[in-house]
Order: C-alpha cells, then structure tokens, then sequence
C-alpha cells in the first residue's frame, strides 16, 4: 500500500440506541464485532469513542476502502447527525494495531478519561477533528502501557 494513499477521517454523532445499560452495551459489541472484522479486510483502523450521547469515531485507510466503510457507517440508524470534523491525507497510521479501539463511558475511573470529559464536556461545539484524535490518541497509548482493560 502506497503511503500516500492514506487517509484519516474523524467524525461526531447523536447517539439513538436507546435502553438500558445492557442494551446498550450488547449493540457496542456488535458494533465493534462487525466493525473489527470488516475493517481488518479492508485494511481500516482506528478508534471509536462512546458516551450515552455522542459518538467519536477515527478512521484511518486506504481512500477507497474508507469511503465505502464511511458510507455505510453513514447510514447507520444506530446514530444521527454524523459530522465530518476531518478528512486528509496522511502518512503514517497512529491506530494501527487497532482494527477499532474502543473507549468507552467504563474507562471514567481512569483519570485520563475524566480529563477528556472535563476537557470538552464532550460538546460537538467544544471539540475539533485534531482535539479528538488527540483526545483518543493518548487515551490509548496510556492505556496500552497500562496494559489496561479500558480498551477493548
Ligand atoms: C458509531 C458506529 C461506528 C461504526 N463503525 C464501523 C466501522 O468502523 N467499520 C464498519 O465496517 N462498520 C462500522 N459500523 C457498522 C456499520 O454501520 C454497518 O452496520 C456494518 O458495517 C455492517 O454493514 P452491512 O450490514 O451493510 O454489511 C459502525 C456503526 C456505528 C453506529
């Protein structure tokens, strides 16, 4: 794969699973079941982050291939009001032993997560494209020397 065909998309949505804890934590899992073995055939990676009200998504690939997985993840029910934060060109993968990492509302006891939180109150209107990824970025490298189970 040639370098200069990577890109990075990053993404915010309005949350519509609607239920109970356990609900909700079934449709992440298959969210993320789905996601890890369709994006490992195409060559995606990235992160995914998740409060009761917004998603947060990175994704990063070959162009075409993110295009597609994109258009689908678009129309999605399971979310709304999907906005582009950024989209470019890159030269390295920062996620890519991550099929799609996930951070999640669990990862709260980590102080780290409650300096994302507190941060931007994770308001669509507070957060850029850079400020999320960066958000995610250290979020998982902290996690990964913690060998935490934050990340799933
Ligand atoms: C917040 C969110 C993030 C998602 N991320 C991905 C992803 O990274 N890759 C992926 O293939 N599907 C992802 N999906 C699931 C897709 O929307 C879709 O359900 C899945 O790819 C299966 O598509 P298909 O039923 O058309 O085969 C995501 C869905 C949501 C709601």
């Amino acid at each position: 794969m040639m370098a200069q065909d990577l890109y990075r998309l990053i993404y915010l949505s309005n949350n519509e699973i609607t239920g109970d804890a356990t609900i909700i934590q079934q449709e992440i899992r298959q969210i993320l079941t789905i996601s890890r073995q369709r994006n490992a055939e195409v060559g995606i990676t990235g992160a995914l982050m998740f409060n009761k009200n917004c998603f947060a998504q990175v994704l990063e690939g070959p162009h075409d291939q993110l295009q597609e997985t994109f258009e689908r993840i678009q129309c999605d029910p399971r979310h709304s009001n999907v906005i582009i934060l950024n989209f470019e060109s890159m030269q390295t993968r920062h996620f890519s032993q991550w099929s799609m990492a996930y951070v999640s509302q669990e990862a709260a006891d980590s102080a780290q997560f409650a300096r994302i939180q507190r941060d931007s109150g994770f308001d669509p209107n507070q957060l850029t494209g850079e400020r999320i990824y960066d958000l995610l970025h250290v979020h998982l490298q902290a996690a990964e020397k913690n060998n935490s189970n934050q990340v799933y």
